[in-house]
């Protein structure tokens, strides 16, 4: 595997002697079957709190593949249970779990923050190494479990030259994932959750770029994956997956008729559904975005952030991220006014944004050519349009021949040849910027939340 090893946690621990205690503490009452231990010896609420850890807390084993005196370090896992997002109810984070079985909405993982300081610190993070699993602690991988990983996050935040002009332009890019999505980032912690839990075929709808990264994630853990696509999924999508061993359904009709049908089938086959939030880890996964961005700007967030919406998760787990951090101590409680730019033939969250609504009404005739935006409902919906308004951010819709446009802007400017979904981003920076919503200096972060490879269909004509 390619991370973590132990380059991962570069003896950071081990140099310093509190951790090196508590290294050998957590290895001896582990070689006598026990579970809940290091910060208990220092700490009598969190010894207190162990108690109700269960399953969910153990302690992750990351070989070590280097030549370092020690052969094995823990990481520590302080996922305590799922809560859902909508009436609240707990749920067991030590079974495969879809969604809330009160009220059938998305389900989150709720970290115990003040066990997970007492490792994870911000100053100790600089020494790890660039991978989303160096955010262990706050991740829900339990046990000595080795992650599924092929080297997915850690990815570069790169300053605009010339396209920004006067704002002062990130781009987070994300296409240097494997896979060339953000979508591995998700599927990396929920593959590993999933097969540690006992899944054998997962299945998912996907507009393109999250079944890539599923059938990789699924071939790396020798599970089953079964992809189900709209005919109309950008060919590069659709060979990627069949090459990497995984069933590909090619479905007429949308996203939403992909998820119904693996909704319809599931039970027979023996599927786990990897539906995007309507299974608690690849939001998980998302979620590390949020810490990457604050460790990458030194723990101040930025103005303003535009994220292409389709599902949402992304903005969603970015925005958990960001409570988690400021409950860790790490950020305080300024947000950046968070902005869903999504495309004017889908563009459920704009329209319920501007209308005032708490869900976002199903598009029925959904149709761009950024396949990641063709979502015509969300299940996240009233979760995004809360992290809208609550950053004081909004809505935009984009338009097909904007994006394609752009995206030559960006290239030629800028050096890189991003997906069209983020593209979208980079128009709806200039109209944010005519219209007054973004001034002058702000810092502003694009996710390219993919590669511009992947859509070669869409710019053959161009
Ligand atoms: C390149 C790209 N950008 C953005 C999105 C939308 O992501 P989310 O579901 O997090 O809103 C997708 C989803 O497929 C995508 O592939
Ligand atoms: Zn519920």
């Amino acid at each position: 595997m390619v991370a973590p090893d132990a380059e991962l946690y570069p003896i950071a621990g081990i140099r310093e002697h509190q951790f090196a205690v508590r290294f050998s503490f957590a290895l001896g009452l582990r070689s006598y079957g026990f579970h809940l231990y290091m910060h208990s010896s220092r700490d009598g609420a969190i010894l207190r709190r162990a108690a109700n850890f269960s399953q969910c807390h153990q302690i992750h084993r990351v070989k070590s593949t280097t030549s370092h005196k020690r052969a094995t370090l823990y990481c520590p896992m302080f996922v305590t249970h799922l809560e859902c997002s909508a009436c609240g109810d707990q749920h067991e984070c030590s079974r495969l779990q879809n969604l809330c079985l009160t009220c059938g909405k998305p389900l989150f993982a709720m970290v115990d923050l003040a066990a997970a300081s007492q490792t994870l610190k911000r100053e100790t993070l600089a020494t790890r190494k660039k991978s989303l699993w160096r955010y262990c602690e706050v991740l829900p991988l339990p046990g000595d479990v080795e992650p599924v990983s092929l080297g997915e996050g850690g990815t570069p935040l790169v300053r605009a030259e010339k396209f920004g002009d006067d704002i002062d332009l990130w781009i987070k890019d994300e296409s240097v994932n494997p896979t060339q999505s953000f979508k591995a980032r998700g599927m990396s912690v929920a593959v590993s959750m999933a097969k540690h839990l006992g899944a054998t075929k997962l299945a998912v709808p996907s507009a393109g770029n999250a079944g890539g990264a599923l059938a990789a994630y699924a071939a790396r853990a020798d599970l089953e994956a079964h992809i189900f696509m709209p005919r109309d999924t950008p060919q590069a999508n659709i060979i990627e997956c069949r090459e990497l061993g995984a069933h590909v359904i090619l479905i007429d009709g949308l996203i939403t008729d992909c998820g119904a049908e693996i909704a319809r089938r599931k039970a027979k086959e023996g599927w786990f559904d990897m539906s995007t939030l309507k299974e608690p880890y690849r939001v998980e996964g998302k979620k590390t975005l949020g810490y990457e961005l604050a460790e990458q700007f030194n723990w101040r967030l930025p103005d303003v952030v535009l994220y292409p919406t389709g599902g949402g998760t992304g903005l969603i787990g970015m925005w958990k991220a960001f409570n988690e951090m400021e409950v860790l101590g790490w950020i305080g409680k300024k947000r950046p006014r968070m902005f869903a730019v999504q495309a004017t033939g889908c563009a459920p969250i704009v329209r319920a944004f501007e209308a005032r609504e708490r869900n976002a009404a199903e598009i029925l005739d959904a149709h761009t050519i950024a396949s990641g935006l063709r979502v015509p409902k969300a299940i996240g919906d009233f979760l995004i349009l809360n992290i809208l308004r609550q950053s004081n951010g909004g809505a935009i819709a984009i338009d097909d021949e904007e994006m394609i446009h752009v995206t030559r802007e960006v290239g030629s400017s800028e050096g890189l040849f991003v997906a069209p979904e983020a593209a979208a981003c980079f128009a709806a920076l200039k109209s944010l910027r005519s219209a007054g919503k973004i001034g002058s200096g702000e810092r502003v972060v694009i996710f390219n939340t993919g590669s511009g490879i992947k859509y070669l269909d869409c710019y053959q004509d161009q």
